[in-house]
């Protein structure tokens, strides 16, 4: 088992506490000393309430933003000083989707100018696009179509297109089924399991919802206000959180 992709104590964000006060109080960060691990072909679940942190650390892990103290290492590789040609590298390697779907795709491109975005003009494009809306089992024929034509989930599997277009080794999905109802979640998720065992792809898999998390994670992590507060494998930690903020997403599932 090789890890692909790290947080090595990792800290971002130096802010002042929530609300106002009268008293001047230290500044907590968004995220405090955040070490995690991503096996290559797993799925890591990243879950906690609104708010403790999930997407600024999904900006970290994709080299969005940098941390503060800490590294982010993606193949042992640290993000803020690799070479420039390494770093675009990496940034191919590594691709995000996100909640909306709607907002990620531009109305005024067609479906081939969106999930051939990161292309450029290269000889094999069509193909590629081709293939990658194969992947999400969305047929070839929609090329010339804008987004407004398909249905919330259609248009995340155009996203999730775009984001296998560079043949990314890790996706990185912040509630990327939360906007979706329960039975286009599951056509999404199994999707997502699909890919994973054929192109031996690694998720960062994002959400507040436990039944969403289980579905696919080998492994958990548990943000409470910018702190990991749990972690292991999925199957121990649903079964016994130790946690409260694990117990407390826990007993909102079902
Ligand atoms: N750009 C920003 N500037 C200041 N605070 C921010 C910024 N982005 C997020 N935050 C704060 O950081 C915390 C974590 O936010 P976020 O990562 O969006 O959490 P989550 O995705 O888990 O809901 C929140 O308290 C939020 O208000
Ligand atoms: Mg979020």
């Amino acid at each position: 088992m090789t890890m692909i992709l790290q947080a090595r104590n990792v800290t971002y964000g130096q802010r002042s506490r929530q609300g106002f006060s009268f008293t001047r109080r230290a500044p907590s960060p968004i995220l405090k000393n955040i070490s995690l691990d991503l096996q290559s072909g797993q799925t890591l679940g990243i879950i906690g309430a609104s708010g403790s942190g999930k997407s600024t650390l999904c900006r970290l892990l994709s080299g969005l933003v940098v941390p503060d103290e800490g590294q982010i290492l993606y193949q042992g590789q640290d993000l803020a000083t690799a070479s420039a040609p390494a770093r675009k590298k990496i940034r191919s390697a590594i691709q995000m989707i996100f909640q909306d779907p709607a907002g990620a795709l531009d109305p005024r491109q067609t479906i081939s100018d969106i999930v051939g975005e990161a292309l450029g003009p290269v000889p094999d494009r069509d193909a590629r696009i081709r293939t990658a809306l194969h992947d999400v089992s969305l047929s070839a024929d929609i090329t010339n179509r804008y987004p407004r034509a398909f249905s919330g989930g259609q248009k995340q599997r155009i996203a999730l297109a775009r984001a296998l277009i560079t043949r990314p080794s890790v996706i990185i999905a912040d509630e990327a089924v939360s906007a979706l109802d329960v039975s286009t979640q599951a056509i999404v998720l199994n999707l997502l399991l699909d890919l994973q065992k054929r192109h031996g792809l690694s998720y960062v898999f994002v959400s507040h919802d436990l039944a969403v998390i289980r579905h696919l994670s080998h492994h958990i992590a548990v943000l409470d206000h910018g702190r990991i507060v749990e972690s292991g494998p999925a199957s121990d930690i649903l079964a016994a959180p130790t946690q409260p903020a694990t117990k407390a997403l826990l007993e909102n599932t079902y």
